[in-house]
């Protein structure tokens, strides 16, 4: 088939990328021009395991090609995927400027029958709201179809994910638009799930919203359990071997962060409040996440004292989760937001992300010399087994908080750091 994908950020490159391994020609179109230059160099702007190899392998032979003629792309191709971004508007719900501009050129510019397919994650409707633009901008009555798949791929292990996903949702009103969507993804060997196309829409916030509300569950029980002096990681494995519940998302931290469960929870509550049925459950998942940095500092604070103003504090991590450079919502970066309020003096490592604020440093040990703690706020492997033993000298107080439970607290403990985690006890 010919692939059409508008919008080659995180999902669209990916899904790019998975369709032109499974043998169809794909072209990335984006308005960005500078986007699509780095990517036809074969460079991704982005930090992704595994996917740059792909985008080269694919360049050489031609299978993919990047182009930023909107018109000339919509003519070429016969499936077309929006995978544009659907910012947070500043009432919580998705704003959905980006994805209309896309169906008014497919509109403008539909030569004969085509399938859209809305990848990106829209409120429910979409499907609808495509369907009509693009009607809208037709100046003739050429038909096509809109169907709704969403992506489930995490940073971090997006190849892996997309290749591999544990199901498939396609929803579509349309036996055409569904025969021709089965053909384009007949080898993947997982359950498909064919619907209409408002339930499709609906899986994939549910989907997001019901893994943040596990991290909620599992954060506010680690406060409880470190009130009791109970290991939250024993309660998690506890309650995950129990296959109803599953040992996934139960990891106690400092919150969800990342480009989609903060949005898409907020997007899923304010589709529900205009319906007139408040997902309260969601509005508590929010709640706990927020606090969940301010618990920590808290901590920090009855350690060092209450009065951080001379204290320095070295914050590794800065992305939002491991295997990634991305940093939107980051829980590291509102933890330091956080303490620079606090007047604490920050150092900052990460092994990927280069913000260069606040002081960041280029090694760990640079980053942990004359630190009165340690603060681990992103789960890097690189930050597992490192020679605390070294790294203790260098402090001015032998302080770690981790924010990960990463860290094996009897090892630390052993070379005479004083270690806190979130109920890793
Ligand atoms: C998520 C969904 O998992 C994915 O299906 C969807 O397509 C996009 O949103 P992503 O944002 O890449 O993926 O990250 P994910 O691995 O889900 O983690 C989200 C956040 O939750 C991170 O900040 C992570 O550190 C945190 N998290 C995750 C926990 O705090 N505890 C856990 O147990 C799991």
């Amino acid at each position: 088939m010919k692939i059409l994908i508008i919008g080659t950020g995180y999902v669209g490159t990916t899904t790019g990328l998975i369709f032109c391994e499974m043998g169809h020609k794909v072209t990335g179109l984006d308005l960005d021009e500078q986007k699509i230059q780095a990517l036809r160099a074969g460079n991704l702007y982005f930090y992704e395991p595994g996917l740059e190899e792909l985008l080269t392998k694919h360049i050489q032979t031609n299978q993919l090609t990047f182009t930023i003629d909107t018109e000339k792309a919509i003519k070429d191709n016969d499936l077309i995927f929006i995978c544009v971004g659907t910012p947070q508007a500043p009432d919580g719900s998705a704003d959905l400027t980006f994805v209309k501009n896309v169906a008014k050129s497919i509109g403008q510019h539909l030569n004969e029958y085509k399938v859209i397919v809305t990848k990106s994650t829209v409120p429910v409707g979409t499907a609808k709201l495509v369907t009509s633009v693009i009607q809208e901008n037709q100046t003739s009555p050429i038909p096509f179809d809109v169907v709704s798949n969403p992506e489930f791929l995490r940073e971090g292990s997006a190849l892996e994910d997309a290749l591999h996903p544990d199901r498939i949702v396609i929803g579509t009103t349309s036996e055409t638009a569904r025969t021709i969507m089965r053909e384009l993804y007949k080898d993947f060997h997982c359950p498909i799930v064919e619907t209409h196309p408002k339930a499709s829409e609906m899986i994939k916030y549910a989907a997001n919203s019901f893994l943040a509300l596990k991290i909620s569950y599992i954060n506010e029980l680690a406060r409880v359990c470190d009130n009791l002096v109970i290991n939250v990681k024993d309660v998690s494995n506890g309650i995950g071997l129990d296959h109803r519940i599953n040992p996934h998302f139960l990891n106690a931290g400092m919150g969800y962060g990342g480009s989609c469960f903060p949005k898409d929870v907020k997007a899923l509550i304010q589709t529900a409040k205009e319906q007139g049925n408040p997902l309260s459950i969601l509005e508590a998942v929010v709640k706990v996440n927020a606090e969940q940095p301010i618990y920590f500092i808290e901590k920090i604070k009855q350690s060092l004292g209450s009065d951080l103003k001379n204290k320095t504090i070295a914050v590794l991590g800065l992305s939002f989760k491991a295997n990634t450079d991305d940093t939107r919502e980051s829980p590291s970066l509102i933890l330091i937001d956080k303490l620079l309020e606090e007047q604490a003096t920050i150092k900052t490592h990460d092994p990927i992300v280069k913000m260069g604020v606040p002081h960041q440093f280029l090694t760990i040990e640079e980053t942990v010399a004359g630190a009165d703690a340690l603060v681990i706020c992103t789960d890097w492997d690189d930050y597992k087994n490192l020679n605390w033993q070294g790294l203790k000298t260098l402090m001015k107080q032998p302080y770690i908080f981790d924010g990960r439970n990463m860290l094996d607290k009897e090892k630390v403990e052993k070379l005479g750091f004083y270690y806190f985690g979130m109920a890793n006890h």
